[in-house]
């Protein structure tokens, strides 16, 4: 049996968008740049609706109502380029195994990049013409072509990653966007038509679980399912284990870190299977948790998983301390103990950070039967060197690629959650704003210290006599 293959984004890795001009559609309808308080005012350009605006990301614009009645992260812009690239190579070989060959717009010739450890400088090649003969059918983006992939993305909210696909993945037959908020839907369509792409795309309004599940028979399968659930994806798993084709492609996204890394073990019992636990190496146990989960439900259908791509956030795997730098801390803190009123504690704390090399077992509890006793009455035959090595630098780290994103603006990052039925929620920004130095009973200026009775003078403990910014008049003082 064929495999399933998965790739999955439980966490993502930010990066700086880079907009890019996206062509207007063809159908009558100029898209407008992102609104201000000003052009809300105005009369909306045309084939916007009143204060619908227009934003753009990779090669789409998108529509989108000013009232919070879709969903919408800007944020997760990386995870949508991710998908788009990965789809691309995914129907780069998929088709090429058909003799029909894709062509993605600004790539003049395939180019392979090798981050080999040999060589300091990336390695970047022609691909090899391997004598073959070109294939007879060459496909592109933004046009259908019948016997290419079969797309859902089933959870589209706008149907900006859809739009994305049918913009920049070449070689798709159709993309279903689907979304079970009927405003939602109503959006997806819009945007098809905004952007050109109606003829590759199709809005449809059903629970992505039922719909899979209604797809799920051999000749009705996706070539690629995409769920980006707020949250967890588990309850859509079992359905797209089913719904997607024999080497088909999932791409998963969690948002449930949470979860996942171990804040909450029993809730990732309950939904993946598995107790995550609080470790340094949580992103990585994340990622193992979700495709664990995704095998065992794929295994009930007779089928596999095998994983393509991965991403959970960096994985810190070098030492926690400096131990020269805490020993000067130390010595400082220690020959000076009256600097500071913890003193006693940041000795005790920095003295335990540098025996933490120390086997910290104390042999005299231990029984001579145990196995810790055994172990460590073996004397070592090893000794591991814990210098890095030159070559466990990896070229992506070495060359500066990018890895984090930068915020664009101040507060980017996801809205609050679409509102079910639509309405206007506040915006969060204007919230705060309404809220700010609203707080009852705020002291603003030490002065009003005084007007507080002060508690180790109550208790008897206040050293500070007159100096002491409360007050030690008990009976005067207003508030308790
Ligand atoms: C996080 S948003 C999707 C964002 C979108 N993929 C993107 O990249 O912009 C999740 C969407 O799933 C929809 N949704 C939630 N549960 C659903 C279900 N059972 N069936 C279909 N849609 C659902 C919500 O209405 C919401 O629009």
């Amino acid at each position: 049996m064929e495999p399933l293959e998965t790739t999955q984004d439980p966490e993502i890795p930010t990066n700086k968008p880079s907009p890019t001009p996206a062509e207007p559609s063809s159908e009558g309808m100029s898209p407008a740049q992102t609104n201000t308080t000003a052009d809300k005012e105005k009369t909306p350009p045309a084939g916007l609706l009143p204060g619908e605006t227009v934003f753009k990301e990779g090669k789409a614009s998108i529509l989108f109502p000013s009232a919070n009645e879709v969903f919408y992260n800007p944020v997760q812009e990386f995870n949508r380029d991710l998908t788009c690239a990965v789809i691309t190579e995914f129907a780069r070989e998929l088709l090429a195994q058909r003799g029909v060959k894709v062509v993605v717009p600004g790539e003049k010739e395939r180019v392979v990049v090798s981050l080999s450890e040999e060589t300091n400088e990336a390695d970047v090649q022609t691909e090899e013409k391997n004598g073959a003969e070109e294939p007879a059918v060459t496909v592109t983006v933004g046009e259908k072509y019948e016997h290419g992939l079969r797309v859902l993305e089933g959870l589209a909210a706008s149907g900006l990653r859809s739009v994305r696909f049918a913009l920049e993945v070449p070689g798709l037959q159709s993309v279903t966007a689907n979304d079970f908020s009927t405003k939602a839907a109503a959006l997806i369509a819009r945007n098809a038509q905004y952007n050109g792409v109606s003829h590759l795309l199709q809005a449809s309004c059903r629970d992505a679980s039922m719909l899979m599940y209604e797809m799920r028979g051999k000749k009705e399968r996706y070539d690629v399912i995409d769920l980006d659930p707020y949250g967890s994806p588990a309850s859509f798993l079992d359905a797209a284990v089913q719904a997607v084709t024999e080497g088909g492609l999932l791409c998963i996204t969690c948002t449930d870190m949470a979860v996942l890394a171990g804040n909450s073990g029993e809730t990732c019992y309950s939904k993946y299977g598995a107790v995550s636990i609080k470790a340094k190496y949580c992103h990585e146990m994340a990622l193992r948790i979700i495709l664990h989960s995704l095998d065992q439900r794929a295994a009930v259908y007779q089928r596999y998983i095998q994983p393509l791509l991965s991403l959970g956030g960096p994985m810190w795997a070098e030492p926690i301390h400096d131990l020269a730098f805490v020993q000067k801390v130390l010595s400082a803190v220690s020959g000076n103990p009256s600097r500071f009123g913890t003193s006693k504690r940041i000795e005790g704390m920095l003295s335990m950070v540098t025996e933490e090399k120390a086997n910290p077992v104390k042999r005299e509890k231990l029984s001579e039967t145990s196995p810790a006793f055994k172990i460590l009455s073996t004397e070592p035959s090893l000794e591991a060197c814990f210098t890095v090595r030159e070559d466990a630098n990896p070229q992506s780290r070495k060359r500066h690629l990018t890895r984090f994103q930068e915020n664009p603006q101040a507060f980017w990052g996801p809205k609050a959650r679409a509102k079910t039925g639509g309405g206007i929620s506040t915006d969060l920004q204007e919230k705060r704003k309404k809220c700010q130095n609203k707080r009852k009973n705020q002291i603003t200026d030490s002065s009003h210290l005084k007007d507080y009775p002060c508690k180790r003078f109550k208790q008897g403990t206040c050293t500070y006599g007159d100096k002491c910014c409360f007050s030690h008049n008990l009976e005067q003082t207003n508030v308790e």
